[in-house]
């Protein structure tokens, strides 16, 4: 099993980006705790970051293209603006599912809209690094019970 995990704007400043909203803990400990769970769960974990919509947009059509079961995707302040990104989750059958490390819904009004979230499996908030692992979990039972 080939997930794909893929990260947008900011994320690579975890840990000097407002540490009490996202943690102390960077992208590379991100990375880290990834590589460990995927050898875990016995499955391939596939990271991405980058902090340009299209890029990100073409992420989505490699993990199609490529034959990956699933796709977490953080896509950060573009979750709450990017029709692209939403259009690229909607465009692919590939499952997806949208975590944010802090829960949006206690944030700015504004961080409470998501428009990529409609088109994924569904949407894990607040739980800091410990929701891309839900992620992985939620889309390992989705793939082995559903697909
Ligand atoms: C975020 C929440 C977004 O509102 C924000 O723009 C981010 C990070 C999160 O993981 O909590 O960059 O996606």
């Amino acid at each position: 099993m080939k997930i794909m995990v893929i990260n947008g704007p900011n994320i690579d400043m975890l840990g000097i980006r407002e540490p009490d909203i996202y943690g102390e803990n960077t992208y590379a400990n991100l990375l880290e705790m990834l590589k460990k769970y995927a050898e875990e769960k016995n499955i391939d974990i596939v990271p991405f970051q980058s902090n340009i919509e299209g890029e990100i947009v073409n992420a989505i059509h490699t993990a199609y293209f490529d034959g990956f079961d699933g796709i977490v995707i953080n896509p950060a302040a573009y979750t709450h603006y990017s029709i692209a990104i939403a259009d690229a989750i909607k465009a692919v059958d590939t499952p997806c599912v949208e975590v944010h490390l802090s829960n949006i819904s206690a944030r700015d009004e504004f961080r409470k809209i998501s428009y990529t979230a409609q088109n994924c499996v569904g949407q894990i908030a607040g739980f800091g690094f410990f929701g891309y692992k839900m992620a992985v979990d939620a889309l390992i039972d989705r793939i082995k019970n559903y697909e």
